[in-house]
Parts: C-alpha cells; structure tokens; sequence
C-alpha cells in the first residue's frame, strides 16, 4: 500500500501552515491516517538542523550552506518519517520540502539549478510529491503578516530569512512560480491574497483530488 505525499510550499506568511492544520482535521474526521510534519525539521536531527539555519544573523550561512543543511535534515526526514508513513498508507502532509530549497537557495539565493537537481535526484529520488500546493502572495503583504505573527515571540525568533532583502522575496516569488509552471502535473498555485474560507476551499479541493486519484 502507498500513501498520498502532498507538500505545502510559499514564501514568508502566506498561511500554508494554517491550511495544514485544516486539511489534516478534515482528513482525519473522514478516517484518513494523516502525518503532519514539516521542513526543516521533522525529525530530532532535522529540529536540530532547523535550528541553525532559521535563526540568528541573516549572513550566518551561505545559499550553499544553507542547501546542504536542508539536504541532511530532509535525508533523515525521507528515511525515519515520509518513507516510513507512506509505505503504511498514511497521508503525509508536509509544511515545506524540496521546491523550498530551489526557490530560496536556488532561485533566490542564486545556487545552481543543476547541483540542486543533482540533491533531488540523489536524495528524493522516487519520494516526489504527488501534490504541491504554492501559496502565492505579494512578498510586501507577507512580509507584514509574517512580522505581525512574530509580534512578542521569544528572543530566538525564527525569521532568519524574513530579514533578507525585499528583491530576495521576489526573486523567491518568480521562484515558486516557475516550479509551478515547469511541473503543473505536480504543482497547484494557490492565490493566497484571498479570505481564509476561500483559499481552504481550494487548497481542499486539490488536497481531496489527490488523495481520491
Ligand atoms: P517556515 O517554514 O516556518 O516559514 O520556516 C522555514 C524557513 O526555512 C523559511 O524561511 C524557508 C527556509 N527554508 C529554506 O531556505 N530552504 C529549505 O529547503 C527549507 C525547507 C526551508
């Protein structure tokens, strides 16, 4: 038995985190077993990786760093949580995964393409999501929200790649989209900018889609 891989991608505070929690309630009240989980982290040396790369000083790690973190954390990840649950069946809903290290470190960031194929190709292999929603949203009303949500959090905030420049967040958005458009088999874009009960139906509609086809 295989389960259903959707993964839920975006720049900063589009909500994808939000529609999560709501398609995982809704599945689980139609007695789908369902696996929350997010990158990166996931796993005790993904949360550890996590970490490191979400906090402190915005020049603390290269785009090349910062891949190859990812890419360690998201080896276990695959290995002791989305393998695992997918050959039972569960659905796994995943905050984050692969296409955030092409549209940050690649796209953004300005890491080859080729070598982040090489990492998907080595380390994702076959585990390629069957659906991808991209939560699209000028970075300028993300921005806000994401800096709205981390009003009054502890010291060690996690917004390491809030404070890079505007221009990285658009390149991140062209990024995102051009995931979509190279793989629109895979990849839905969501139009974030709408009400929460609008966008939850869509994400909904894509998400139910999927785990029937
Ligand atoms: P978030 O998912 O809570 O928004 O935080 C994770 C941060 O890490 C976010 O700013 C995007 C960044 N990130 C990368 O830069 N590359 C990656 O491969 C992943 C998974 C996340």
């Amino acid at each position: 038995m295989t389960g259903t891989f959707i993964t839920f991608e975006g720049g900063e505070g589009a909500g994808k985190s939000t529609h999560i929690r709501l398609v995982a309630d809704h599945l689980k009240s139609k007695g789908h077993a369902v696996v929350v989980t997010r990158e990166p982290g996931g796993t005790e040396q993904g949360e550890g990786v996590r970490a490191l790369l979400v906090t402190g000083d915005v020049r603390r790690w290269t785009p090349m760093a910062e891949a190859l973190l990812n890419y360690a954390a998201r080896d276990a990840h695959l290995n002791t949580v989305i393998r695992p649950a997918l050959a039972a069946g569960k659905i796994v809903l995943c905050d984050r995964f692969m296409d955030s290290t092409r549209a940050y470190q690649g796209y953004a960031g300005g890491l080859d393409l080729a070598f982040i194929d090489e990492l998907e190709r080595r380390v994702v292999g076959r585990t390629v999501p069957r659906l991808t929603l991209i939560f699209d949203l000028d970075p300028v009303d993300g921005l806000r929200r994401a800096r709205q949500r981390g009003e009054g959090a502890p010291a060690a905030a996690e917004d390491r790649f809030e404070h890079k420049e505007l221009v990285f967040h658009q390149r991140l958005r062209d990024g995102f989209r051009a995931i979509a458009e190279a793989d629109p088999g895979r990849c839905r874009v969501v139009d974030a900018t709408r009400s929460l009960a609008v966008v939850g139906a869509d994400v909904l509609g894509h998400v139910m889609d999927a785990v029937d086809g």
